[in-house]
């Protein structure tokens, strides 16, 4: 310990980091792709009714202003990525509980849903807190577990409200929520990824 690791395990720690990472970026960068303009217009306007709102919590809409300000509050990075996830999981969640199996968006919304979950196994895996992604019931349940160590007191917070039954609601379009996904997505994981910014 005194002289730090030894070579061979030093190179498997940072090899084991970089396939986490990849894959974490590899997932990220297929929902960019499947929340493009016109899939977003498709599947989340279009084949909805005018007007048409769900009932979602306010901290599910995470916008790119809510990450600034948290950035502005020495929020970490990765801890920012966290928050993400679970937002736009849980409003991909709720989209996917307004869609009957035979809606034309239903596929779709699905689809990002599986995507999610994958991501939600890479961060599962990295912070050793598996039950952190149990599989949440459509009405939102006492998050499982206690704020972690490595994700900012704030953010643990947030993501209990998140999950929290009685918290405020207000009515939100589906796009609007998928905008919102895309947006803070491409905010957190575009340097952390190192995508190109065109
Ligand atoms: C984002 O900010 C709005 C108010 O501007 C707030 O209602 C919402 O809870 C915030 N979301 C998160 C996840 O912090």
């Amino acid at each position: 310990m005194h002289q730090g690791c030894a070579t061979v395990l030093c190179v498997l720690a940072v090899l084991g980091l970089e396939v986490a990472a990849l894959e974490e970026c590899e997932l990220a960068r297929l929902l960019q792709d499947k929340l493009r303009y016109e899939m977003r217009l498709k599947y989340m306007k279009h084949n909805f009714p005018i007007d048409y709102t769900l009932r979602v919590q306010h901290e599910e809409v995470l916008r790119t202003a809510n990450v600034t300000r948290l950035r502005d509050g020495k929020v970490s990075e990765a801890s920012l990525r966290y928050l993400w996830f679970h937002t736009c999981s849980q409003a991909v969640l709720h989209i996917l509980e307004v869609l009957p199996e035979k809606h034309p968006s239903h596929g779709y919304t699905q689809e990002l849903s599986q995507l999610l979950d994958a991501l939600g196994v890479e961060y599962s895996g990295y912070r050793q807190h598996p039950k952190l992604f149990a599989p949440i019931d459509g009405i939102a349940v006492a998050h499982p577990l206690s704020p972690q160590s490595d994700v900012d007191a704030v953010v643990a917070d947030l993501v209990k409200q998140l999950h929290s039954a009685d918290s405020r609601q207000k009515a939100v379009r589906p796009k609007a929520l998928l905008d919102n996904c895309l947006k803070v997505l491409r905010m957190l994981f575009g340097a952390h990824c190192r995508w190109d910014s065109a």
